[in-house]
């Protein structure tokens, strides 16, 4: 990725961008989400539930965007019991290159993203090619909270309750062909509203991929909300991928296109600098990037002078469910 980089390599946000957010901690809104919460459920259940209300409440805000009504998830992994990241640092700070490359450009620049109408095209190697009004794809199954790490490959990572269902839901409506072995997303490229599509820093449109074993997994997402409303335009609006096992960069953002191939995608960053972001880029603390340690991680949010950096887990913490999929593979070559 090109990278800004600082004094100890990673790119930081000065501790001026990250202004925390007013906490809203409403008895309102607590009542509200754990009545969502504890209906019907075992007293574990329900202990780790409000616990999550809790922090969730933390986070609601007095509805700038459309809300998007969501259950919470009960998909193993989809929760961490994490302190979420503030909203305003999760809609601020964000990499979106069509917008810019700087951390507070996207922010800036996205508000010229029209979202509406828009639709995605399902083509390839499928029975049932389509093109899904936005409308559609947001009724096709149920929209579930799930609280995802994301981890950025420059090392910074935060917390994030993501609104969507999982894509395996699409794609099994779509059914791909037997030949079909990876699913290529391609996102809006359009020089009109992306200020940024016009320059060179990367091969436009922004393409990523999945291996099909991979977009299938319960854990990816198709995600259409985040906090309870719909995505701002800068984090991905108005349909945007969370694969939260990988480097942020595999989660596409306004996506147009899920194709179904049966070679695996060149993706916008691979293109880019092969040697750097492999093709697989599932986090993992035991290989490095080509130019840093990938050990550890800065929650942003976490600022200051004294903060202590995190140990990076094992497929960003996510090994138990997603580790069976790389059994075999030496991930030293399959970056
Ligand atoms: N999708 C598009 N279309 N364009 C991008 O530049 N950046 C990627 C990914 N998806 C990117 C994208 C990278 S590098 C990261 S780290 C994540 O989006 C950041 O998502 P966030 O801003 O929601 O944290």
């Amino acid at each position: 990725m090109l990278i800004k980089t600082n004094h100890d390599g990673f790119c930081h946000p000065l501790s001026s961008e990250i202004t925390p957010q007013r906490v809203y901690a409403g008895r309102r809104d607590l009542i509200k989400l754990m009545a969502g919460g504890v209906a019907g459920a075992a007293l574990t259940a329900w202990a780790l539930r409000a616990a999550h209300a809790q922090s969730a409440s933390a986070m609601v805000r007095p509805g700038k965007l459309a809300a998007l009504p969501s259950v919470k998830s009960s998909l193993a992994g989809a929760m961490t019991m994490e302190k979420l990241t503030d909203y305003k640092d999760a809609s601020s700070y964000n990499n979106f290159y069509e917008f810019g490359t700087d951390k507070s450009d996207p922010v800036r620049n996205a508000p010229s993203l029209k979202t509406r109408p828009w639709s995605v095209e399902i083509e390839g190697l499928v029975k049932k090619p389509a093109r899904y009004a936005l409308e559609d794809l947001l009724k096709l199954s149920a929209q579930e909270e799930r609280i995802y790490r994301l981890r950025c490959v420059e090392g910074w990572s935060m917390v994030i309750p993501w609104v969507g269902y999982s894509l395996s839901e699409l794609i099994r409506r779509v059914e791909p062909l037997g030949s079909a072995k990876y699913v290529e997303f391609v996102t809006l490229a359009d020089p009109k509203t992306m200020p940024f599509v016009g320059s060179r820093v990367l091969d436009w449109p922004y393409v990523e991929g999945l291996r099909m074993d991979e977009a299938m997994h319960p854990l990816t997402l198709l995600s259409f909300g985040m906090y309870g409303e719909v995505l701002p335009n800068q984090s991905g609006a108005p349909v945007r991928l969370v694969v939260p096992w990988k480097y942020g960069f595999k989660s596409g953002k306004s996506l147009v296109k899920i194709r179904f191939t049966d070679k695996q995608p060149d993706t916008a960053w691979n293109k880019a600098a092969a040697s750097e972001y492999g093709f697989f880029s599932n986090v993992n603390p035991n290989v490095d990037h080509p130019r840093w340690s990938q050990a550890s991680e800065r929650r942003i949010g976490e600022d200051g002078l004294f903060a202590r950096k995190r140990k990076t887990l094992m497929f960003n913490g996510y090994e138990a469910q997603v580790g069976q999929l790389y059994a075999g593979m030496d991930l030293k070559k399959f970056f």
